[in-house]
């Protein structure tokens, strides 16, 4: 990028702010529930009125799409080489949530070219006027593209099962990012447990290793799924659980779990604006 081009690209950033929230989806083992979790979130979120545009960020086995039993034509691929806009790769799921499809095959973010990021940093500027929350569903672990799209969002929710590798592998991320990449805060999210205090369980005992190996961190409890077999049912069915089972008992986790988000702004600690995604990402 030159030097003009890098000014233009900050006065947009910081002429135009609107009140976009990015919050990534991820864990350390991967099969924790990211997806499931993320596509009803965004559903839940656009039943209490918001524009919600999902991404999904999980370069091995690309399958929002799949999950919800949409057809993507095009990528984000498609969007780098130049071939389409953001508005024509993006799909609408259920309650009009918007879907950026991953590709197998689409290069690191890390690793794009000066062009490339001029033209998705136009395009993302270009949609954020329509959009409340930015979901990103990362892939599992520690690759540096999971830690690039969690270093990029303003929030990241640790979805972790009370299966001993997933605590430990939860741990591993986290210790990750604050090592790393200095992240100080993270919200955990406990999936597949049978009641509340399964849930806490898990809190605490990720919370008492962390504090001890890793310091000031702040860990916040955002609350659990329980484990519900509509949601396999669901997933055979290529539907979301709260769209085709809404009275199922997860689908009611699903509605406070959006209602608790909309009602904690920024767990993130930054100023709540998409910018910041859209710097760090590009590195402007
Ligand atoms: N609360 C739950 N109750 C019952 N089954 C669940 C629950 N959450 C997830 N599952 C099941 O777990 C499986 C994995 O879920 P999902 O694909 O959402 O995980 P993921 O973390 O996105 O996986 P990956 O790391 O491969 O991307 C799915 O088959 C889903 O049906
Ligand atoms: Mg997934």
């Amino acid at each position: 990028m030159t030097q003009k081009q890098k000014a233009e690209a900050r006065r947009t950033l910081e002429t135009e702010s609107s009140p976009v929230r990015a919050i990534s989806i991820t864990s350390g083992k991967g099969g924790v529930g990211k997806t499931n979790i993320t596509a009803n979130l965004a559903i839940a979120l656009a039943q209490q009125g918001q524009e919600v545009l999902v991404w999904d960020a999980d370069l091995g086995l690309a399958n929002i799409d799949v999950l919800l039993g949409l057809n993507a034509l095009y990528n984000i691929n498609h969007l780098l080489n130049g071939e389409k806009t953001l508005e024509e790769i993006i799909i609408e799921g259920p309650k009009g949530i918007k879907i950026m499809p991953a590709s197998s095959g689409v290069q690191e973010m890390a690793n794009l070219g000066e062009g490339q990021k001029m033209r998705l940093l136009n395009e993302l500027d270009h949609y954020r006027a329509k959009l409340d929350f930015l979901l990103i569903d990362t892939g599992a672990g520690i690759s540096a593209n999971v830690m690039y799209f969690n270093m990029a969002a303003q929030e990241r929710i640790i979805v972790v099962t009370p299966e001993p590798t997933s605590i430990t592998d939860a741990y591993a991320l986290i210790k990750v990012m604050t090592t790393k990449y200095n992240a100080k805060k993270f919200r955990i999210l406990v999936n597949l447990v049978e009641n509340s205090r399964e849930a806490k369980d898990v809190f605490t005992l990720l919370g008492a290793v962390a504090d001890k190996y890793l310091g000031s961190i702040s860990l916040d409890y955002l609350g659990f799924i329980p484990t519900d077999e509509y949601i396999p049912k669901s997933v055979l069915k290529q539907q979301p659980v709260l769209d085709l089972y809404p009275s199922a008992e997860c689908s009611k986790y699903f509605k406070n779990l959006a209602k608790q988000l909309l009602n904690t702004p920024t767990g993130g600690g930054l100023d709540g604006n998409i910018k910041f995604l859209w710097k760090r990402l590009l590195k402007i």
